[in-house]
């Protein structure tokens, strides 16, 4: 037994040596130690012996299971620092390598043009005012003064969409919508799409524009000068100021074309102002009365002006794009430089 018992010590601590795993540790465990183990069966042999030989062979199994035991539990514990070790060796990470940026989306120039227009008037004390871009005929043309079969009609060439609806072929709808449901003193910027049956590299069938609309007593073409003096210095950045020229809207009197001194030469004299060293902008004028009478305004106590921009016109100029189409394009390369 003795004999036996020293065979089963050298083979099981041999297998442990070469066992490598916790499975294959836990296995031996099992079939030595456990409940059918090859120990403990030998230790139910204990029965057997004589009463002089059983203290002495029982020791020396207590002694042979203790020896196997310490002996399995290093092992265990190497097996299992080297487990962990190799996971922590797999879920390595380099600290030190450059993250991959996520794609950040920029706004697009027209947006940023009518951010920063209304955000000017904003400071002005102007409100920003909407309306729908399916627009009747009497908001976008009879009411303010485009009477049926009026030449200036032609001017906008317009998309009918049925019976009296059409396409806004411009933003001053939105001034007639306004003034029916609110009384002077009324400021108000009117930013929105608009649509017109024309197309190159100056003009695009979808365009946007800037309504602007002030209406108190005692408005003069001066404040409307003055307005758009500082609007146009904080929006170009320049001291130069505005130059207005007289030219015709039917639903303004007085009305004027309004000139900024050329951002690209300064003035002098170059290929974008056509060398006369200014560049038109905006419409503007006083509000023609006939307009008063539509939206039931009192026009011998009030009086204010209007103007009207296109945004894209002015993104051509403030970014300096020389082809109107790129804005409409959707080319990342260009739309990720604003
Ligand atoms: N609605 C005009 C257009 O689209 C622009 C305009 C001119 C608007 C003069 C105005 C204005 O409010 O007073 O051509």
């Amino acid at each position: 037994m003795r004999e036996q018992l020293e065979k089963l010590k050298n083979e099981t601590l041999t297998s442990i040596k070469s066992a490598g795993n916790v499975e294959l540790l836990q296995d031996i465990r099992v079939r030595m130690l456990g409940r059918k183990g090859e120990l403990t069966a030998l230790m139910k042999g204990l029965g057997a012996l004589s009463a002089d030989e059983r203290p002495i062979v029982g020791q020396l199994v207590n002694n042979v299971r203790d020896e196997i035991e310490s002996a399995l539990e290093a092992a265990l514990a190497a097996a299992r620092e080297q487990v962990k070790a190799e996971r922590l060796k797999s879920e390595r990470i380099d600290v030190t390598l450059p993250g991959r940026h996520a794609a950040s989306g920029s706004k697009h120039p027209v947006s940023l043009i009518i951010e920063e227009v209304c955000e000017i008037f904003a400071g002005l004390g102007f409100a920003v005012a909407e309306g729908p871009e399916i627009e009747h005929d009497w908001y976008n043309f009879e009411a303010l003064n485009f009477p049926p079969e009026h030449p200036a009609r032609d001017m906008q060439d317009t998309f009918f969409v049925e019976n009296n609806l059409l396409l806004r072929t411009h933003t001053s709808p939105v001034q007639i919508r306004t003034m029916l449901k609110q009384k002077p003193p009324l400021r108000i910027i009117a930013p929105g799409t608009v649509y017109r049956c024309d197309s190159d590299a100056t003009h695009s069938p979808m365009f946007h524009q800037i309504e602007g609309l002030m209406v108190d007593s005692g408005i003069t073409f001066g404040d409307l000068k003055g307005i758009l003096t500082v609007f146009t210095n904080q929006l170009f950045g320049q001291k130069t100021g505005v130059r207005l020229r007289p030219s015709f809207f039917p639903f303004t009197e007085p009305s004027a074309e309004v000139d900024i001194a050329c951002v690209i030469c300064g003035g002098k004299g170059c290929r974008v102002c056509k060398n006369s060293g200014w560049l038109e902008i905006l419409g503007a004028g006083m509000v023609d009365p006939e307009v008063y009478r539509h939206v039931n305004y009192d026009a011998e106590n009030i009086s204010g002006f209007a103007f009207g921009m296109g945004i894209e016109r002015i993104a051509m100029l403030k970014y300096g794009i020389n082809d109107m189409r790129l804005l409409f394009e959707n080319d990342v390369r260009f739309l990720r430089q604003f």
